[in-house]
């Protein structure tokens, strides 16, 4: 793929690029809709990746050609970059993500770009935070700025919620950034530290997408809010609570008759999802992939009757998954409303499984779902391409 882009790049533009660089998507694990209540987060870089050829060029005008999306190259002027998204467009990431770097002060010098991508778009594997990923992290070489992950991922998060207007913690940006070869990352959105936790052995994760769409710029900004009302709620009790993370199950349900009955069940769910994430690390360091799969199951219906997430294909999803021998646990998986699940397998029986879901799946919606066999991967870096040769 990076010999594609750079080709790419030669054909579009007529010369060599200097850089390539790359950013894998993500999956969520565990720990749904917990990372902007300062939460955990068990998640993965997968082996799929976002490709970006740059080189410098003087001027203010960008020209960016990414083919998988749109045949023709889409120029913008820097000068110009309005404060907000002003329409759905693939080109408004990479405007938002030059725009973070306008406000912070800095001078970023006009440039070409090719992008080519394996990680599905709209899917919910994070093809926005791929894509952000990649090019910030050339931005960062070209201004010579010291490589913060911290700050990386700010960046990132800052071109969701500033330009394009969705209201996203900083998970996707973590996860892409952060990931390690058969490993999960486990992140803490408090004082934003990330750990390594290994796969257990010849596990695979089988993504199927439920073909719905999902606009995380509404229901998500809205969910997000019920979680701060609840914070303001607990807070006449436990005053020293800074968020839902400061929370747990015990706390929280000794106040339920304190809350609207809905605003209760969002809390519920990220309060659990918590909790969840640190029973799954008890159950990793101990081998337990059975005990570990359960938990997906118990986020997902957590889903379901606590943060109305789901939809029913990705029920549907789920159920096969809990009918079949072949799988070990099954969830949604991201920000929901839609999207992807993720379901837990042996990796010597990922094909079938994915072909036995799949044709159930057809049978009763009609259209075969996309499917993807993922591995835990090494996150996002950049290299010269002197040093590739
Ligand atoms: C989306 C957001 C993330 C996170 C998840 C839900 O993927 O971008 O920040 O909130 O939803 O866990």
């Amino acid at each position: 793929m990076i010999n594609d882009v750079l080709k790419l790049f030669n054909q579009t533009f007529g010369a060599n690029a200097t850089i390539c660089s790359q950013a894998p998507g993500r999956l969520e694990i565990l720990g749904n809709h917990t990372d902007y209540n300062e939460g955990f987060v068990l998640s993965t870089a997968v082996d799929c990746y976002t490709f970006i050829a740059i080189k410098e060029i003087p001027g203010d005008t960008c020209k960016v050609i990414s083919p998988e999306i749109e045949k023709e190259i889409r120029t913008f002027s820097l000068n110009q970059i309005a404060d907000h998204a002003e329409s759905q467009d693939w080109l408004n990431y990479i405007k938002g993500t030059v725009k973070e770097f306008q406000k912070r002060g800095m001078q970023v010098p006009a440039f070409e770009a090719a992008i080519l991508s394996t990680v599905p778009l709209s899917a919910g594997m994070s093809s926005s935070a791929s894509l952000e990923i990649a090019l910030l992290q050339r931005l960062h070489e070209v201004l010579d700025l010291e490589k913060d992950i911290n700050e990386m991922a700010r960046i990132g998060q800052g071109c969701e919620n500033n330009f394009i207007g969705a209201n996203t913690g900083l998970m996707d940006q973590f996860s892409s950034l952060a990931g390690q070869k058969d490993s999960f990352v486990l992140s803490e959105y408090r004082n934003l530290t990330v750990k390594a936790v290994p796969v257990p052995k010849n596990i695979s994760l089988v993504v199927f997408n439920s073909g719905v769409k999902h606009d995380l710029s509404q229901e998500y900004n809205e969910r997000r809010l019920q979680c701060e009302e609840s914070v303001k709620i607990l807070k006449q009790f436990y005053p020293d609570i800074q968020s839902l993370r400061d929370i747990n199950l015990q706390q929280l349900e000794a106040q339920i008759i304190n809350f609207p009955e809905e605003v209760y069940r969002r809390a519920l769910h990220v309060v659990g999802e918590n909790d969840r994430v640190h029973k799954a690390l008890n159950c990793l360091e101990q081998k337990d992939v059975e005990g570990f799969a359960e938990l997906l199951f118990d986020s997902h219906k957590s889903s379901i009757d606590n943060f109305e997430n789901s939809c029913q294909e990705l029920d549907f999803l789920v159920n096969i998954a809990q009918s079949s021998s072949l799988c070990y646990g099954a969830r949604i998986s991201g920000g929901g409303f839609g999207g992807i699940s993720i379901h837990l397998v042996e990796s010597h029986r990922a094909e079938d499984y994915q072909q036995f879901v799949q044709s159930t799946f057809k049978n009763h919606y009609g259209f075969t779902p996309d499917s993807f066999i993922c591995q835990s991967a090494q996150g996002a870096y950049s290299e010269k391409l002197v040093e590739l040769v």
